[in-house]
């Protein structure tokens, strides 16, 4: 009977650390976001990899009004991106918003480059929270481009958060690629 007990008792302590661990484990998870706007998908591919690579959560910024593909013509002066790309106060309106901003330490955020820089929306998005404390990465997808001024302007738009300079990716970056330049702000 004795050794029925302890057997039980230690079957019930394994299944209590377990428990614990899991628990543990999820509020870690529950501490990171990877947020993205991306208007033709490739960023979102990028940004997908990468929450799942680091067990972060995921949230789209979507804009309230939906580039369409005339919106995004570069070649076209007076195109809405064009139109907002040449404003620095454009400010896009987001139709998302994420529910609870405050559990967040770190806040990827990810964007397709425009004219050397981030989207409006994403300045918007800047503008749209509290990051007071919090460590932001910009990461990006473009034709080529690198990442310019985004992370010195989203600094200046948040000026309470820890505002990275970031990386520029390629839409085939590796999960593990993804991972290992994340591990920074991981450890
Ligand atoms: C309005 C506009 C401006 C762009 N400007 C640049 C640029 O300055 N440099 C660059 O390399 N690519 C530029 N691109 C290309 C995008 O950065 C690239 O296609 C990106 O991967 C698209 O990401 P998405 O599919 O997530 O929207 C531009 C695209 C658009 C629509």
């Amino acid at each position: 009977m004795k050794r029925l007990l302890s057997i039980v008792v230690a079957v019930m302590a394994f299944f209590t650390s377990f428990n614990t661990q899991a628990e543990e484990n999820k509020m870690t998870e529950n501490k990171i976001l990877v947020a993205y706007f991306s208007a033709t998908g490739t960023t979102a591919g990028v940004a997908e990899k990468l929450a799942s690579a680091i067990g972060a959560d995921l949230f789209e910024i979507k804009p309230k009004q939906p580039y369409t593909e005339a919106d995004l013509d570069w070649r076209n002066k007076q195109s809405r991106s064009s139109i907002e790309m040449d404003n620095p106060d454009a400010r896009p309106e987001i139709a998302t918003k994420v529910t609870d901003m405050n559990k967040y330490d770190i806040v990827f955020v990810g964007f397709p480059i425009w004219w050397y820089r981030e989207p409006s929306i994403i300045d918007t998005f800047m503008e749209s929270y509290d990051f007071a404390g919090k460590t932001v990465v910009p990461f990006a997808t473009s034709g080529g481009s690198g990442m310019g001024k985004s992370g010195e302007i989203m600094q200046k738009l948040a000026p309470k958060a820890k505002v990275f300079a970031g990386k520029r990716f390629s839409s085939g970056v590796s999960s593990e690629e993804l991972k290992s330049w994340a591990d920074e702000w991981l450890k």
